[in-house]
């Protein structure tokens, strides 16, 4: 939707008081009236990367989901304080994996002589706790631009992988990138006594996949791909990790958000696309590279927006850029230090991968 006239003019004129003292981040998903006052552009790595990038940043605006800001805050000093401007943005995923339950898994792998044998891999979109979680036990968080990466580091350091809380992407990484197979993997259901697995399924599985998943991305199907292939001969299918693997499976190309911008930047005038990833981003690229001959199309028309990336809307942004420049903090984003410290552990070994 067009961005109103005077909101806009409030954001730029709140942005402009503040100057070097905010900072401004938007992940890919981020409404166009949005995403056009974000100092920096990206998908999940390359945030938390770039969030402690700018350490003379009084207020680091983060216009994305509650884990993001919180892997910010984690990233960046004491002085610098992050803010959501929406405290409601979480992400239904990130929620699918507790504290207590991660706990209650550990456990049973200890009970199943398991667990000193077990690297925990845990994807970005995850809370605070279980980033602090997986420092603890000598695992590594990643992304959907690591995640082969991080597998591969995580094997090294022993023989079986907990990967939290996104079992689609867990999977995907396994059998596409580590040419594993489906029965290497089984699936933890944190609602089940033991996960629903019994030891034996426990002690032969490589990868065990927490049972969460992406309410968007999942909702992409097999059928939706097979659908778009018989309405645009020729056309290339390009989906995110985190929908299920049927439908990786069968797609031309797989990747982060960043990797799709980048693969749509390199396509020959002329080509057709069709993305499998959140809808924001897939209309703004489908604008932006119309006028270069190039026909992008979203995957399936009845999967919608990520409810949680689109609270963060314009009246927020000038309402939070407002309150920092008439300075009041609001909406901050604060992890407690122990969990930070140990947080901090996993997002640095995921920053150090090779
Ligand atoms: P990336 O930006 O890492 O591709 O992640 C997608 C996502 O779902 C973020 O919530
Ligand atoms: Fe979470 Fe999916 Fe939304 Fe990303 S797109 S924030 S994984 S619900």
């Amino acid at each position: 939707s067009p961005s109103d006239p005077d909101l806009v003019e409030r954001a730029r004129a709140a942005k402009e008081k503040l100057g070097d003292k905010v900072f401004v981040l938007g992940h890919h998903y981020q409404r166009d009236e949005v995403i056009q006052f974000a100092d920096v552009t990206g998908d999940s790595f390359k945030l938390a990367r770039d969030a402690a990038a700018r350490p003379e940043a009084e207020y680091i605006v983060f216009c994305g989901v509650h884990f993001m800001a919180e892997s910010a805050d984690i990233l960046t000093g004491d002085e610098q304080k992050v803010v959501l401007p929406d405290l409601a943005a979480g992400c239904s995923m990130a929620d699918m994996a507790t504290a207590e339950q991660v706990a209650e898994c550990w456990d049973v792998l200890t009970e199943a002589g398991i667990a000193e044998q077990v690297v925990p891999v845990s994807y970005m979109n995850s809370s605070a706790d279980i980033k602090a979680f997986t420092g603890k036990h000598g695992g590594t968080i990643c992304t959907s631009s690591n995640a082969e990466r991080a597998l591969n580091w995580a094997f090294e350091q022993g023989d079986k992988v907990l990967f939290l809380p996104d079992q689609h992407l867990g999977r995907n990484t396994a059998v596409r990138d580590l040419g594993m197979s489906l029965e290497d993997c089984v699936v933890y259901n944190p609602h089940k006594p033991n996960g629903g697995l019994t030891v034996d399924e426990l002690r032969a599985a490589k990868m065990i996949l927490w049972r969460g998943h992406c309410s968007v991305h999942g909702r992409f199907s097999l059928e939706s791909v097979n659908d778009v292939r018989e309405r645009i001969p020729g056309v290339n299918v390009l989906v995110h990790p985190e929908c299920k693997h049927e439908v990786v499976a069968a797609a031309d190309y797989v990747g982060s958000t960043e990797y799709i911008i980048k693969a749509l930047e390199a396509a020959p005038a002329g080509s057709k696309w069709a993305i499998g990833t959140e809808l924001n981003l897939v209309r703004r690229l489908a604008n932006r590279f119309a006028p270069e001959g190039k026909e992008i199309v979203f995957l399936d028309k009845t999967v919608c927006f990520c409810s949680t990336m689109n609270r963060i809307d314009l009246p927020h942004l000038v309402w939070t850029l407002e309150s920092l420049a008439e300075g009041r903090l609001v909406n901050r984003i604060e992890v407690d230090r122990e969990t930070e410290q140990f947080a901090k552990l996993a997002l640095e070994r995921m920053l150090a991968l090779p």
